[in-house]
């Protein structure tokens, strides 16, 4: 297999840590975006550069870098966050669909004229963003963009804390996937795909709850859940690896692939994500609020 160069968020933990160390292990060529570019593990030979996604300035910054260098076979948009309750994040926008989504949109929207065509573009969504897969995170009620960015103009926002961030959250990663859907049509000459990686103990996810709270969780939760829906650290990045690099997934046209342990399988997302009006609507909105529309709306 030719090595190949990726560019990608989340690396410097959990299983996009896993994901990069067994990239760079085969060969590949990695530039890594980590708010904590010394956290990147310096035995792969990667490049880190500096991102932050609660700054956009930080994002266009990275993108500018990125786009001076050597051409991308494979971005790998993983980093993501889940707070205990709404923030305030970057320009004012709630914090975890500016940092799940809108930074991420913003990177990949910064990008898109240097993508050749065969790139793979893999967004890292959840199986929380369907309401049919009944986990124990409050589901997506829509996906309407400005809702999610100013969530006090929602009328349907969750009264208790907790159920509202972890809406923001589940919303968040349907955006995700619906970015990678939308960007099979706007792109049909890349590679969009969208991964869910099971539920992964042990990732600092959950550090907004603290340690204890968050191991807990990681002990408890998966005695309550079916064995194909919790995967591991390892599982899991092997398999974000794959979607990367494996000649396999080279032809993907806006897939959800999800790990069903012991699987990776390709299902169909949720109704929402399903909606080809509703996903080129996300992508518009997005636009809009990150001020990058060509014509105001
Ligand atoms: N764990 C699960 O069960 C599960 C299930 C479904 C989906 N996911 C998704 O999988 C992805 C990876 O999560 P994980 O479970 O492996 O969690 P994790 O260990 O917390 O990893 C999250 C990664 O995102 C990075 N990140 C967070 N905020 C950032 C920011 N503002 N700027 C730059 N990087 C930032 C973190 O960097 P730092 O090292 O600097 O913190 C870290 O590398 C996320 O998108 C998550 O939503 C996880």
């Amino acid at each position: 297999m030719a090595a190949m160069h990726m560019v990608m968020t989340g690396a410097t933990s959990g299983f996009g840590a896993d994901a990069a160390g067994r990239l760079a292990a085969a060969g590949h060529r990695l530039t890594i975006g980590a708010r904590r570019p010394d956290a990147v593990d310096g035995g792969w030979g990667a490049a880190a550069l500096p991102l932050d996604l609660d700054d956009f300035a930080s994002v266009d910054r990275f993108a500018e870098a990125i786009a001076k260098g050597p051409a991308i076979d494979a971005l790998i948009l993983n980093a993501g966050l889940q707070t205990s309750k709404l923030e305030v994040g970057a320009d004012g926008f709630e914090r975890t669909f500016a940092v799940n989504q809108l930074a991420h949109f913003r990177l990949l929207h910064r990008l898109l004229p240097h993508l050749a065509p065969g790139t793979r573009v893999i967004l890292t969504g959840s199986g929380t963003h369907d309401p049919e897969e009944k986990t124990l995170v409050t589901p997506p009620a829509h996906a309407n963009a400005e809702w999610l960015a100013y969530p006090d103009r929602d009328p349907t926002l969750p009264k208790k804390d907790q159920a509202q961030a972890f809406r923001a959250y589940s919303a968040s990663k349907l955006a995700n996937i619906m970015t990678a859907c939308e960007l099979a049509h706007r792109r049909p000459d890349l590679a969009a795909m969208s991964f869910d990686p099971g539920y992964v103990p042990w990732t600092g996810l959950a550090r907004s709850s603290g340690k204890i709270i968050s191991s807990l969780v990681s002990l408890i939760l998966p005695l309550t859940m079916k064995r194909d829906r919790k995967s591991t650290i390892a599982l899991s990045g092997q398999y974000l690896a794959a979607l990367a690099a494996d000649p396999a997934y080279a032809e993907a046209r806006g897939d959800y692939w999800s790990v069903r342990n012991p699987a990776l399988v390709r299902i169909a997302p949720s109704a929402l994500a399903r909606d080809d009006a509703a996903c080129a609507k996300l992508w518009d909105d997005c636009e809009y609020l990150l001020g990058l529309a060509q014509t105001a709306q």
